[in-house]
C-alpha cells in the first residue's frame, strides 16, 4: 500500500516537473512572439527596425492609432506566391515582406496570423487572408490595405511614400483607396 502510495507521489512529482518544464517553454515563445521590434514614433509617421525581424513571425506596429502588420516571408512562402502576391512584396535587404493594416476589409476585426499554415484568419466572420493579406475566404471583400511607405536600408518608414509604395499604388494593388500620407 505505503510502496503504491510513494510510486504515484513519484510520478505525480515528475509530471508536475514536466508540466512546469513545458509551461516555460511555452511562455517563453509566447513572450518572443510579443516582443515588438524596435521602432520609433514621429509625427505621423513610425519608423521599424527590421534587422532582428524573425521569418514567419508576425510583427504588430501601431501606427496612426492603427495596428500594422509585418511579416517577414520564409523562402518556401516566396517561392509559392502567386503574382498577385509578388506585387504585394515588399524588399527589404534582400528579404520579401509583408506589410499592411492589419484590419479585416469587412467590418474591421482585427485577424489573426497562423504560422502553421501562414495565413491570416477573421474569427469574427470566418473571412482568411493569404501570407500577402489577400483575401481567399468571404465575406472579406478586399485584400488588407498597404499603407504608405518608404525603405531606408534595413528601415520601414510607415506613413510616407517611398518608390515602392508609388509603383504599387500606380499598379493597383495596394488593396483599397490608399490613405493619404499627409492626412
Ligand atoms: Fe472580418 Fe467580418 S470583420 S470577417
Amino acid at each position: 500500500m505505503s510502496d503504491n502510495v510513494n510510486r504515484r507521489d513519484a510520478m505525480g512529482m515528475a509530471l508536475g516537473a514536466c508540466a512546469a518544464v513545458g509551461g516555460v517553454y511555452a511562455l517563453a515563445g509566447m513572450k518572443k512572439a510579443w516582443d515588438p521590434l524596435p521602432s520609433v514614433k514621429a509625427a505621423g509617421t513610425t519608423t521599424v527596425d527590421l534587422s532582428t525581424a524573425e521569418e514567419n513571425v508576425l510583427y504588430t506596429e501601431k501606427w496612426r492609432g492603427k495596428p500594422v502588420f509585418i511579416l517577414k516571408k520564409t523562402a518556401d512562402m516566396v517561392a509559392k506566391a502567386s503574382n498577385n502576391d509578388k506585387a504585394r512584396d515588399v524588399i527589404i535587404d534582400g528579404s520579401a515582406y509583408l506589410v499592411c493594416v492589419g484590419l479585416c476589409t469587412h467590418l474591421g476585426c482585427i485577424p489573426s496570423y497562423k504560422s502553421d499554415t501562414k495565413d491570416f484568419l477573421c474569427a469574427c466572420h470566418g473571412a482568411t487572408y493569404d501570407a500577402s493579406a489577400i483575401n481567399t475566404k468571404a465575406p472579406a471583400p478586399l485584400p488588407m490595405l498597404i499603407p504608405p511607405f518608404k525603405i531606408d536600408g534595413k528601415t520601414l518608414i510607415l506613413g510616407e511614400a517611398g518608390p515602392e509604395y508609388n509603383k504599387m499604388k500606380e499598379a493597383g494593388v495596394l488593396g483599397k483607396t490608399p490613405l493619404d500620407p499627409k492626412a
